[in-house]
């Protein structure tokens, strides 16, 4: 089954044609990095403005690099949530129109799920049950992942996400959006021991995450400096990047231990930091579980993962009708 996975729920407009749930056969994704670069972050209103004029461009560029057009679909899966309203109701009103018209199926993804499912488009997809740590630049959780579809939360940020922290960081250190690539790039040249960042553990049981601190750990260690020399940068963003990894793969490794599982997949676009990667394998070399880690450019938000999560749910008889609906704050799991 090739399905045609349509995602809007943020600053990207992506399309992606995927072979049984595991074959990307295209994966386009438009940035609004310039809508958004000169105001430091998103802005809601113009995110969704640049959805609409550039969605149907992307989804023909999706259908050309798989070589087909519509008649080759044979259903559409699309991220309604979470994320932003007029963003997310994008791609979901397009993805309507084209199963109506077409007389095709459709299917809701939570754009959460979506990241988890990047790893099922690697050559070695996890079995079930397995952990998986989410970090994006909205969320930041822990998740028991038991069966396809079923879920459980053991821990999710209090506060900032780890993407928002390095973006926050970067914002105040003038360095260019997403501050995750831009703090990784400088960190490369710096001491990860040269400033002692806060670890922040709430409660010790806890696989909850907390990551506001960071922020104003920065702000403080900025503020009555003039501006950095490259040194100076490269040593704080080495040391940030620690702090998060750190914190980042103690609960992971926690979440692993409490659960019994023996597999952890990441996924968000945090997942494509390398510090991240190499700590949480010599993490699972450790202790003794398996650890997944999905393409770099499947990390960050893509429809590709999008049509391999939806492709699971179409598998399981799921269909969506003309009253999908874009939900802002869509939970994946509960505890
Ligand atoms: O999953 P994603 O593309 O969008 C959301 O669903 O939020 O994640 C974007 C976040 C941003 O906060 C960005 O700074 C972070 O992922 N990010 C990274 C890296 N690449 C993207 N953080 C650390 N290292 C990276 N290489
Ligand atoms: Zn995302």
């Amino acid at each position: 089954m090739r399905v045609l996975g349509i995602e809007s729920s943020c600053d990207d407009t992506a399309a992606a044609v995927v072979d049984n749930g595991r074959h990307a056969l295209s994966s386009v994704v438009a940035s609004q990095f310039e809508v958004h670069e000169r105001y430091g972050g998103v802005v809601p209103e113009l995110a969704s403005r640049s959805h609409i004029t550039v969605v149907l461009s992307v989804i023909d560029e999706a259908l050309r690099q798989a070589r087909t057009d519509l008649d080759g679909v044979d259903a559409l899966a699309v991220t309604h949530g979470p994320g932003l309203v007029g963003s997310l109701l994008v791609g979901v009103q397009t993805a309507k129109a084209i199963a109506f018209a077409r007389g095709l199926p459709l299917v809701g993804v939570n754009h959460l799920e979506a990241h988890l499912y990047a790893i099922f488009l690697g050559d070695e997809p996890p079995d079930f049950p397995f952990v998986v740590l989410l970090a994006s630049g909205g969320h930041t959780c822990l998740c028991h992942a038991r069966a396809p579809g079923t879920y459980a939360l053991l821990g999710e940020t209090l506060d900032d996400a780890a993407g928002e922290a390095f973006d926050k960081a970067a914002k105040m250190l003038g360095l260019p959006y997403p501050g995750g690539v831009s703090i990784e790039r400088a960190a490369q040249a710096g001491d990860p021991n040269a400033l002692r960042f806060p670890r922040a553990l709430p409660r010790r049981d806890s696989l909850d995450f907390s990551f506001s601190g960071l922020k104003t750990a920065v702000r403080l260690h900025l503020a009555g400096r003039g501006p950095l020399g490259k040194a100076e940068i490269a040593d704080l963003c080495a040391s940030l990047q620690e702090a998060v990894v750190d914190v980042l793969v103690r609960k992971s490794v926690r979440a692993v231990h409490r659960t019994a599982a023996q597999r952890l997949v990441l996924a968000g676009g945090v997942a494509a930091n390398e510090r991240l990667r190499t700590r949480m394998v010599e993490a699972g070399a450790a202790e003794g579980f398996q650890v997944h880690l999905p393409a770099k450019r499947l990390c960050t938000d893509n429809a590709a993962m999008v049509a391999a999560a939806g492709h699971a749910r179409l598998a399981r008889g799921e269909r969506a009708d003309h009253r999908l609906n874009a939900v802002a704050n869509l939970a994946l799991a509960l505890r």
